[in-house]
């Protein structure tokens, strides 16, 4: 288990150039090998993410009776009826993946199983009501511990439902999504700020008909899935900690190939534009379910940037790399985020733990309710925390190449979850090769 292991001292570097790939989209790996699962016949996926939380839901499938064969950076999987999904003898461990839990609970609800699913310290403490809700309207029994994991799960017949989240949450949506392909009848999701399309897509790949409009997206029960070849492209959450350094480093200019550019994911981009950055973007391919290419940051400027509240939801996994952008900028620039509350509830609570790490390094944090307003200050040396967290692993590592003295990463591990080898390409696009590696 990664997630609390591993030390990583960082030390100065002036230099971020480079081109690099990043690890499968770690939305999109989940998502297709769910899917695979329950699809007639054998499916390929390349470029699965190496990230340790998608072998967690291969490791969750194979539980359940699919067979599978995983190889780094491809899968191959026999896809069966859920009404064959084979009993577990103990719980399913979903470590430290809410997209695993939530989106596999939408499949169990449906299956003629009872199953218990847990997870780690980590994601025993985040929120399960939001799916537990419309799982037990569409008819599923589900017993929580306080609303939240570990959820044991008595699958039923479902039937459809129109459900509008509590907040905006593709992992929400994608839950009751798959629910409603395993039920009877109609069931709408009704999105007042749209998030990210994966699902969506990924139906339609597998043979699934789909219809979206207004901001509702309706599934019909019952429909075959049919397996396919598929390819994931690189993730652009992983890529943003990438255009966090280049555009925060002056002289910083970083190329990354073959990356996911599905539009409802692209937010980041434009928010690095607006803090000052240059972005230039090319499709590669556009013909693939999901879009793909390349995207070159070159620093140019630095200026003052903010997120709205209703940009949130497309880039809410991106806010940790804007925040080492905004800690790395001349001092006295200023980043604030509101609208963000979600981020309290992720892999740790982002915005006290986001605060406490810039804090020690040296940036000025407010924290709200509801997210932080960071102002640039130079960063010195320190030891921060990422309480297991991937995404602070990442962000603390980007900034702690712009400090004055080496910043010690407790639990730096934890980047495995979404990135392994994030510290190699590190020091390969900063020559920071004084870096320890992590222990
Ligand atoms: C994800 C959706 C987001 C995101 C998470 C992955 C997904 O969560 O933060 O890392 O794959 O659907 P919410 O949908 O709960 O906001």
């Amino acid at each position: 288990m990664p997630t609390a292991e591993g030390t990583a001292t960082i030390r100065p570097s002036t230099r971020a150039a480079g081109r690099v790939t990043v690890p499968g989209d770690k939305s999109i790996s989940h998502r297709y090998a769910m899917l695979a699962a329950l699809a007639e016949g054998i499916s390929t996926i390349r470029g699965y993410s190496t990230g340790f939380d998608c072998r967690t839901t291969l490791a969750c499938l194979r539980a359940l009776g699919v067979d599978l064969a995983w190889k780094p950076g491809e899968v191959t999987i026999e896809g069966r009826r859920v009404a064959s999904f084979a009993q577990t003898t103990g719980p399913l461990d979903a470590e430290n993946s809410g997209t695993t839990m939530r989106l596999l609970s939408g499949i169990l609800a449906a299956a003629p199983l009872v199953t218990t699913v847990t997870g780690d310290a980590s994601l025993r403490r985040r929120p399960m009501r939001r799916i537990v809700v419309p799982l037990t309207q569409m008819g599923a029994r589900i017993d929580t511990d306080g609303g939240r994991p570990p959820l044991t799960i008595r699958g039923a017949r479902l039937h459809g439902i129109v459900h509008r989240p509590e907040v905006p949450s593709a992992q929400i949506k994608s839950c009751v999504l798959l629910a409603g392909l395993l039920g009877a009848g109609t069931t709408t999701v009704e999105e007042p700020v749209p998030t990210r399309d994966h699902t969506e897509r990924a139906l339609q790949t597998f043979n699934a008909s789909v219809t979206r409009g207004d901001g509702r997206i309706s599934i019909e029960g019952g429909q075959p899935l049919v397996a396919r070849d598929v390819t994931v492209p690189g993730d652009i959450s992983g890529a943003a900690f990438w255009g966090a350094l280049a555009a925060g480093t002056p002289g910083g200019d970083i190329l990354i190939e073959g990356v996911g550019l599905n539009p409802t994911r692209t937010g980041v981009l434009e928010i690095l534009r607006r803090a000052g950055a240059d972005v230039a973007v090319s499709v590669d391919d556009a013909e693939s379910a999901e879009p793909s290419g390349r995207i070159r940051i070159q620093a140019r400027t630095w200026d003052d940037f903010s997120v709205a509240p209703d940009e949130v939801p497309g880039l809410i996994d991106e806010i940790p790399a804007l925040a080492a952008l905004a800690a790395i900028m001349p001092a006295g620039r200023i980043f604030e985020v509101r609208g963000a509350g979600e981020l309290r509830v992720k892999e740790s609570d982002r915005i006290s733990a986001l605060a406490a790490g810039f804090r020690a390094m040296g940036s000025e944090i407010e924290e709200f309710d509801d997210g932080f307003r960071l102002q640039a200050r130079p960063l010195h040396g320190a030891v921060v925390e990422t309480l297991g967290d991937h995404r602070l692993a990442m962000a603390f590592a980007v900034a702690a190449t712009r400090a004055s003295d080496p910043v010690i990463v407790h639990g730096f591990g934890a980047a495995a979850v979404s990135y392994p080898g994030f510290y190699e390409t590190l020091v390969h696009l900063t020559c920071s090769a004084s870096s320890s590696l992590p222990r």
